[in-house]
């Protein structure tokens, strides 16, 4: 009998009329002179093979032998790249016949990996030891390792990490041991920062995961315990630090746990990676990975790690079956996120945040005027790189959808609904679909009458989205726009305003379009914007300068540039930069200058963008 190959996830090769990979062990040998992972991915599948190919997502593995889990040899094809199709990476086939029950794989990853970011000794705080990490959403574990790279594959794993002596191991999992390992790695091109001795670092993953989950770093890292089941890890150097911006990490599992059912993955650990990673943060389980951006010394963008907890109910234990319903992931988490701000600190500053979403997501529904069909919840993205429309849609479009049906149901009964979903569907991968079932089964009518089908398949924001309101929104308002068109506000009347940081964050990032250089400059001065640690800030002012035109905000744009790696930061400052002509080029040669220390994710997303 044969069957009609079926791909049902826009982004893999994976054909799931064929056997699955259930589990993965991962025995790899970390190489910091090559810039390469070496050794084998054994995949488990679920049952044995009926016979005949097998499809894995593959990208720049050079693949040197594929054996049943018995040593027998395979055939296998890795195909070219296909046109059109390039992001998808080289489908593998492997001729596996009846009765297979897991598939061997020795391979090498490329230097160019598109998950990895190999970091020299100055590109960390220490600046004497190297750095690697990994970055697999959306689809980039296919870069470390052949595996069948769709969230419909949910896999537990075992990992050994063979690493350089002087470093250690982390994954989103579970460390078993370090082991002591015979394997001399190559020093050439490390300056003799390493000794060449190595160690093996042993994983064990029991909760099935999707495989963009699959997380690892490689660094001098130290640990600050918060309770016996949560810590804060980072470099030497940077863990004080850390340590004191994430003291409330506890209160908020207190919190999550309250709204959301008891935690399922043992431990919580966050670690802070180095300034370029590309992200805020990601959901990687167990461990958090964090951008060093949010240590502002303040707690003020610690929502960023609450968003990421969340990610342990919605995301991780439930999943979204593809890219086409993102939305399910981070609409959710937003919700979740703000839900567990609104415990910790306040309806107010929870509404804030809310308030600020929605000010980032009429910015990006106009920037999608040319591509309306990436502002539904519900997408098709076949032959769409998932990086190449990563945006707040899903996130903010999601969140408000979220809170109109909670308006709709009642704050109780939408709780119930929501920890029913979490437990009816948990290590489970769905589609919108199924939500909806979930929806009319627990609140029967709410989806009729909040228009959930115009919510989910309509372009832009329903006229009844619901508004955040706080008390000093209206005045937050008025002074953005004052501040860009008005008459100045002097320092003393400012004093009396004692903005927080979320609410000076809104204000910059409210104010209007026509703001001039000169009110730019104006601007900077009044709050002393220089001088702020948070990026968020210089940023959010930043982003308005370039686009007035402001000379004087070049040179800071330019150190941003060169100080973060979060694609959040610099996507808005090099789109400003390179909306003008006569600022086009200077973008390209801070681009140059350095984009060498971006990870490949944000390099590749930047360099179309400057094209
Ligand atoms: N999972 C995302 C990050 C991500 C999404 C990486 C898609 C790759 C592809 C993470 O949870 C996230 O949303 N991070 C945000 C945090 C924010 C919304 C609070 C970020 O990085 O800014
Ligand atoms: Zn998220």
């Amino acid at each position: 009998m044969t069957t009609m190959p079926k791909r049902l996830d826009p982004h893999s090769y994976a054909d799931l009329t064929q056997a699955r990979t259930g589990r993965v062990e991962l025995d790899l040998l970390v190489d910091f002179a090559t810039r390469t992972l070496a050794g084998t991915a054994s995949l488990v599948f679920t049952a044995p093979a009926a016979g005949g190919p097998i499809d894995l997502d593959t990208r720049g593995l050079a693949i040197t032998r594929v054996t049943d889990l018995g040593q027998q040899l395979l055939p296998f094809t890795l195909h070219p790249l296909e046109a059109g199709a390039e992001f998808l990476g080289q489908r593998l086939t492997v001729d596996a016949p009846a009765g297979t029950r897991g598939l061997i794989v020795t391979y090498r990853t490329s230097p160019d990996a598109s998950a990895l970011q190999w970091l020299n000794p100055e590109q960390t705080a220490g600046k004497k030891l190297p750095f690697l990490f990994s970055q697999c959403q959306a689809i980039h574990a296919r870069s470390v390792a052949p595996l069948q790279d769709t969230p419909l594959a949910r896999v537990t794993y075992a990992a050994k990490l063979t690493v350089p002596k002087e470093l250690r191991a982390l994954m989103g999992a579970g460390f078993l041991r370090r082991e002591e390992s015979a394997a001399q790695l190559s020093r050439d091109g490390l300056a003799g920062t390493l000794s060449g001795a190595s160690a093996t670092d042993v994983f064990e993953m029991p909760q099935p995961i999707p495989p963009y989950l699959l997380a690892f770093a490689v660094g001098d890292l130290a640990k600050h315990d918060l309770t016996a089941r949560m810590a804060v890890w980072a470099e030497p150097s940077v863990l004080p630090k850390a340590a004191w911006e994430f003291e409330e990490i506890p209160e908020m599992m207190r919190a999550a746990e309250g709204l959301f059912g008891a935690y399922d993955w043992d431990r919580y650990d966050v670690l802070v990676m180095p300034p370029s990673f590309p992200y805020g943060g990601m959901e990687n389980p167990r461990l958090t990975f964090a951008t060093p951006s949010l240590l502002a010394g303040d707690r003020s963008l610690v929502n960023v790690i609450a968003h990421e907890l969340a990610h342990a109910w919605t995301g991780n234990l439930v999943t979204n079956a593809s890219a086409n319903d993102f939305w399910l992931n981070e609409g959710f988490t937003v919700y979740a996120e703000r839900r567990i701000v609104e415990a910790i600190a306040g309806r107010e500053r929870s509404e804030l945040q809310a308030a600020l979403g929605r000010s980032h997501l009429a910015d990006e529904l106009g920037r999608f005027a040319s591509r309306p069909e990436m502002t539904r919840l519900r997408t098709s993205l076949w032959g769409v790189d998932p990086d190449d429309v990563y945006s707040s849609v899903p996130y903010e479009k999601g969140y408000l959808f979220l809170r109109r049906l909670e308006e709709l149901a009642g704050r109780e009964k939408f709780d119930a609904f929501l920890k029913g979903y979490l437990k009816r569907f948990r290590f489970q991968s769905i589609t919108t679909d199924d939500f909806l079932d979930e929806l009319h089964k627990a609140l029967p009518g709410v989806a009729h009458e909040a228009n959930a089908a115009e919510w989910l398949d309509g372009q832009g924001l329903p006229g009844d989205a619901p508004l955040p309101h706080a008390p000093r929104l209206l005045m937050l308002r008025a002074l953005s726009k004052q501040l860009g068109e008005g008459e100045l506000p002097d320092a003393a009347e400012l004093q009396s305003v004692a903005l927080s940081p979320i609410e000076l964050q809104l204000v910059l990032s409210e104010l209007p379009a026509e703001t001039s250089a000169l009110r730019c400059e104006a601007i900077e001065k009044l709050f002393e914007l220089g001088k702020k640690q948070s990026l968020e800030l210089r940023v959010a002012w930043l982003e308005a300068a370039l686009r007035a035109g402001t000379e004087s905000a070049l040179v800071p744009a330019r150190a941003v540039l060169l100080e973060t790696g979060r694609m959040k930061f610099l996507k808005p400052l090099y789109r400003q930069l390179a909306r003008r002509p006569e600022t086009k080029e200077f973008a390209r040669r801070v681009f140059a200058e350095a984009s060498g220390g971006y990870h490949p994710i944000a390099k590749a997303g930047l360099e179309a963008m400057l094209k």
